[in-house]
């Protein structure tokens, strides 16, 4: 074989190499998707099953940096490109997905919150990761009084895996209050600022 050949064929045998590790992790990636972090939202989801994607912070962002002084936090909520197609008014389509990251914040030593020069809270470690996704019919196994149209919620530790956080009841009870715009809170503020924050 000249040097020429083997070069050539040395290409051709990465190529393939490199062709078949592709398809190996994207099979892998399909087939772990029940288990790992997902990027669609399947039908029929109960509560809990829907896992946290991992590129949630590369999409729209919802609201940022919502100060909570009450409970100590600082909530930051991105919005899946689906989501973020919304029109006003309009409910939010299914394959819709928001995350809400809830972190903690710096306290002084009489354990209050402290705050900066212009008042607002100081970020510390992120504490909770909370999912809401539209899931096509999966309000139908949901008990009338906790339907939060086809929403399905979970929570997580910072890890993004572990499941944390209140109980799906809890999200549901709470979220009622926001039945009129869809069961999200804060609508007309996020419709209002999307223009600017859009990527
Ligand atoms: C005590 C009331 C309450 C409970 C309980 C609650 N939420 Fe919320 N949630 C809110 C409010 C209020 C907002 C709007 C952001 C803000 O001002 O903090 C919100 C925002 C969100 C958002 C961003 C989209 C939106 O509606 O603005 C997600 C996602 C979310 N919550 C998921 C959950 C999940 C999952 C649970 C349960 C593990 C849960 N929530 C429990 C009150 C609640």
């Amino acid at each position: 074989m000249t040097s020429r050949s083997f070069r050539k064929a040395m290409f051709v045998f990465t190529g393939l190499l490199a062709l078949s590790a592709c398809g190996h992790s994207s099979v892998q990636q399909r087939d772990g998707r029940m288990n790992d972090a997902r990027t669609d939202v399947p039908p029929g989801l109960a509560d809990g099953e829907m896992t946290l994607p991992d590129d949630y912070r590369s999409w729209p962002v919802y609201l940022a940096a919502i100060d909570k002084p009450d409970s100590g936090q600082i909530r930051d909520i991105y919005l899946n490109p689906i989501g973020d197609s919304v029109s006003a008014g309009e409910p939010f389509p299914h394959g819709s997905i928001s995350v809400m990251e809830i972190w903690k914040v710096k306290v002084g030593e009489d354990g209050k919150p402290l705050s900066d020069a212009e008042g607002r809270l100081l970020r510390d470690d992120l504490s909770l990761v909370f999912v809401m996704a539209k899931s096509r019919g999966a309000g139908d196994k949901v008990a009338p009084e906790l339907r939060n149209g086809d929403w399905v919620y979970s929570g997580f530790a910072a890890d993004g895996k572990t499941p944390a956080g209140p109980p799906a009841s809890a999200c549901r009870t709470c979220h009622l209050k926001a039945s009129g715009t869809d069961w999200m809170f804060r609508v007309d503020e996020y419709l209002a600022n999307r223009s600017s924050v859009r990527r």
